[in-house]
């Protein structure tokens, strides 16, 4: 089975279906709304740094991991250690890929929906963000709704994975990252040239320091996690399909340079529109349904604005959503020996169906809670709060401690010898950041989520 496992056709490939992982709601719909919650270009400074100093050294380990064993994320485990400790890492990584793609695939739906009701023109007659709440209450309201557009995502999800990691993965991630770039790039202008922009690009570059404080900046570390799809096996998987003859490290420096330019691109788009507005730019989660379309709707020409900007959050989602269920189906391929398509429609279809309650969450079961969360908050805040930092933790961890560090630094230099001899310093920093500072921050964004700390 080994000799025919699927492979990446090219490294440009690669690199554009990792971004794609990576680049998804975080991206375009969180980052900007906590960035705007914690005062901006200081935020982001602090975020940056949480990215070179934890993300990146952990993606590069998680992309090491999975291209030496050419495994999913319990298989490749399996293949380093005896210890069936390790194991359970990896199966809960997978476990995390099924609850978080059954939430994603709500939200996924909710951008699709929102292109629609563009195209419908619902979105156009807004005069403030108030109104268009009030519609966004009626449409997330609505079990149909929610269901429907929850169903047509997760269809698409599946109709791309089931044609695996050439064919589907890769060709669809070619197609549509150029698409999502240049629709960035449009919105971006758009934004800069509106009267009244320069405010909002100050907010962006003009750091207020009084506004970060121990919340943001776990906020800020939490972030540099999710954004980079890591802790549950999702790059793992990715860089099993890559070859050895490509650097693992440049390819990371590249996914982690395409993730944080397609935030800041967002927030720059998103904020000199608000900025331009007049309207808060701390709006939090209902920054994206509810200001943008009272901006959109203030715009002329408005319509396409709004019906590119749905889109690109769909395409983000969706590039997003195929890197869930695939750490799910190379699981069931590589270990239980299922084949491609008969794993995407059983585990597939058994994450549509968690999905379900997630969706009515916003409506029928809009009162059934635990401790004050509905179905959809615990999934959400139990794989993204507690399933990704502590697979985050273990996996830098294991490569730090437990997988021996001369087979790290062989494995790592497959593909990157001439970077290891150009830069001989950087084996010593990455270690460090992997041994102490990544370990003990996370532990500290782990010891907040669970609200010990
Ligand atoms: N990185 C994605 C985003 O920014 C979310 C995501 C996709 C993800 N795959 C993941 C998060 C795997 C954690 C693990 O929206």
């Amino acid at each position: 089975m080994t000799q025919n496992r699927e492979k990446w056709g090219s490294k440009f490939g690669f690199i554009l279906a990792a971004a794609g992982s990576a680049v998804g709601l975080g991206n375009i719909w969180k980052f900007p709304y906590i960035a705007g919650e914690n005062g901006g270009a200081a935020f982001i400074f602090v975020y940056l740094i949480c990215i070179g100093i934890i993300g990146f050294p952990v993606l590069i380990a998680e992309v090491l991991i999975g291209r030496t064993t050419q495994r999913n994320p319990v298989g490749a485990f399996a293949a380093l250690t005896p210890s069936k400790m390790w194991l359970s890492v990896g199966f809960l990584g997978v476990l995390a890929g099924f609850m978080i793609l059954s939430f994603y695939s709500v939200i996924g739906g909710w951008t699709i929906g929102y292109v629609i009701e563009t195209l419908r023109g619902s979105l156009s007659n807004f005069h403030s963000p108030e109104e268009a709440g009030v519609l966004f209450g009626v449409l997330s309201g609505s079990a149909t709704w929610t269901l429907g557009y929850h169903t047509i995502f997760f269809a698409m999800t599946m109709f791309i994975v089931v044609r695996g990691v050439q064919g589907g993965i890769e060709k669809s991630s070619k197609i549509m990252m150029p698409i999502l770039l240049s629709i960035l790039v449009i919105l971006m202008i758009r934004g800069m040239t509106l009267p009244g922009a320069d405010k909002g690009l100050a907010f962006l570059l003009v750091p207020d320091w009084a506004k970060i404080n121990g919340q943001s900046i776990l906020i800020a570390l939490g972030h540099a996690f999710f954004t980079l799809s890591l802790g549950m096996g999702a790059m793992m998987t990715y860089g099993s399909y890559m070859s050895k003859k490509d650097s693992v490290i440049t390819a990371s420096a590249q996914i982690v340079f395409l993730d944080t330019l397609i935030a800041i691109m967002a927030g720059v788009a998103i904020f000199t529109a608000v900025f331009a507005s007049g309207l808060d730019p701390a709006a939090g989660p209902g920054l994206i349904f509810q200001t943008l379309p009272a901006v959109f709707a203030g715009m002329t020409g408005g319509v396409y604005f709004s019906f590119l900007f749905f889109l690109l959050l769909a395409i983000a989602a969706l590039t997003s959503a195929i890197s869930l269920l695939e750490v799910v189906v190379a699981y069931f391929v590589d270990e239980k020996g299922w084949n491609r398509k008969g794993a995407v429609m059983i585990f597939g279809g058994s994450i549509y169906l968690l999905g379900i309650p997630s969706a009515l969450s916003f409506n029928l079961m809009s009162d059934v809670t635990l401790f004050g969360k509905t179905f959809f908050d615990i999934v959400d805040f139990i794989a993204s709060n507690v399933l990704l930092p502590f697979g985050g933790l273990m996996i830098a961890i294991f490569a730090g401690w437990v997988w021996s560090r001369t087979s790290v630094m062989t494995a790592v230099k497959e593909g990157a010898e001439d970077l290891f001899e150009a830069y001989p310093w950087f084996e010593g920093v990455w270690f460090l950041f992997l041994r102490f500072v990544a370990p003990v921050l996370i532990t500290l964004v782990l010891l907040n989520s669970l609200g010990i700390m």
